[in-house]
């Protein structure tokens, strides 16, 4: 497989967030957000993101390597909370000059940047009020998107929404794994309909507010497959991929929750005011699948809501990446499958793929071969996605350089490029330099 296989037209990119990678948590004006309140607590020890790549000083060079790599696309997300430091009201003007800046040093280099707004980072002082749980997050959420499309619109073409809503608002208000930590199901029934809420109109202000935008949105996604073929085990398979999978795409879709599929989840029902059902969907130019690995699930008395429990994969005798989760190329074809078979599905970006190890740099270099394997297999099965007339017009590798890690630290490294944290240096990791001959082939 060679990269000229790909249609002409086929966007390679790569993928950053604003909190794993831009540090200056606190300085040039931005307000906190809740990743930094959560891992500046003394009781996390997994550090924190407070200078992270240093790519607030640093993009301009690794826009450079993005360049060098031979990527056409760059996608990263915008601070809330460097714009609007208190999440709301007043504007700090850096901040606003700093994403100007970056568009700008992307137009300058031929480099398409792909912005998204919101890659979880909400400001804390928004937090304070109850955060996603509260259904102001509309109008907070308004006046974000509505500034940030008319202040970049006329450089930025394409515009994602949400980062994988299932994750803020599944780790960070039911599981309380992320931040801001909350728990339960009063906290993530509401959080989980307002982000939805918040989804498509995101959308419809984007669309107003920016000539010829093409609007996206991401959702993370498994392949999910039963322990066995018991019956018992594969309705267990099939709670999990509602969860996972179908939660947030089918509210958008039209369809609604799937209701019928989740133990409890009528109860968001409380949280569903009329008129709501119409505001839900919004019609996306494409959407964005991100995609990391297998889930194998059981039936299981244990966590009450669901019946069902995941196989760890340390248990299965299987391939495991540095976060113990199953690498799986196959389970990107299965996922592009499953999510085209959706009715009214235009376009299916991967927004983000890839995989995490505990790289080390030996004599100056990076032998990861395991992650042009991981590569070469997911480019494959994109390929035979396309051959199968599925949509997919993109891929963007998660990540360009190691960095942080969200609630895992610093650990489990991503990038194609090796990021020694004290020094901030850059080494393109072997990986890198795979890709690089392989999109220069084109
Ligand atoms: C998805 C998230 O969008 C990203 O922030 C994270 O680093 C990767 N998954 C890897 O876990």
């Amino acid at each position: 497989m060679k990269s000229k296989h790909f249609p002409k037209s086929f966007k390679w990119g790569t993928a950053i967030s604003s909190y794993q990678n831009e540090g200056e948590y606190n300085t040039h004006g931005k307000g906190p957000s809740i990743w930094d309140t959560f891992t500046n607590r003394k009781s996390f020890k997994k550090g924190n993101g407070n200078t992270a790549t240093d790519f607030y000083n640093t993009y301009k060079e690794d826009l450079l390597k993005v360049k060098a790599l031979n990527l056409d696309c760059f996608r990263f997300s915008i601070s809330w909370s460097r714009i609007f430091p208190h999440g709301i009201g007043e504007i700090n003007p850096e901040g606003v000059a700093f994403y100007h800046d970056l568009i700008q040093a992307c137009i300058d280099l031929n480099i398409e940047p792909w912005v998204t707004l919101y890659h979880w980072d909400l400001p804390q002082a928004l937090e304070d009020q109850g955060g996603w749980t509260n259904r102001e997050i509309l109008d907070w959420f308004k006046t974000y998107v509505e500034f940030c499309s008319k202040e970049y619109g006329a450089k930025v073409k394409t515009w994602i929404i949400l980062n994988e809503p299932m994750s803020f608002v599944g780790l960070g208000y039911f599981l309380g794994m992320h931040a801001p930590g909350k728990k339960g199901f009063k906290n993530f029934l509401p959080a989980a309909h307002h982000a939805t809420l918040c989804q498509s109109m995101g959308g419809r202000i984007v669309r107003k507010n920016v000539k010829d935008a093409i609007i996206g949105t991401t959702f993370s996604c498994s392949h999910v497959s039963p322990l066995n073929r018991r019956v018992m085990h594969k309705k267990a398979a099939a709670r999990i991929d509602a969860l996972v999978n179908r939660f947030f795409i089918e509210p958008t879709l039209g369809l609604g929750y799937p209701m019928d599929a989740i133990p409890g989840l009528n109860r968001i029902e409380k949280y569903v005011l009329p008129g709501d059902e119409e505001l839900m969907p919004f019609d996306f130019d494409f959407i964005g699948l991100q995609y990391y690995f297998k889930i194998v699930a059981k039936f299981s008395l244990l966590p009450p809501v669901l019946f069902a429990q995941e196989v760890p994969a340390e248990k299965r005798d299987v391939k495991i990446n540095a976060m113990n989760l199953e690498i799986y190329p196959k389970g990107l074809y299965k996922v592009l499958e499953k999510f085209n078979a959706y009715p009214g599905i235009k376009n299916i970006y991967i927004t983000e793929s890839g995989v995490c190890f505990e790289d080390e740099l030996i004599e100056g270099k990076v032998n990861d071969k395991n992650r042009i394997n991981y590569f070469k297999k997911t480019f494959k099965y994109t390929l035979k996605a396309i051959e199968n007339n599925i949509p997919v017009k993109g891929y963007f590798i998660w990540t360009l350089v190691d960095n942080f890690e969200w609630a895992e630290g610093t650990k489990p490294r991503f990038g194609i490029i090796y990021t020694d944290f004290k020094t901030q240096k850059r080494t393109v990791k072997k990986s890198g330099l795979w890709l690089k001959r392989f999109l220069s082939k084109r």
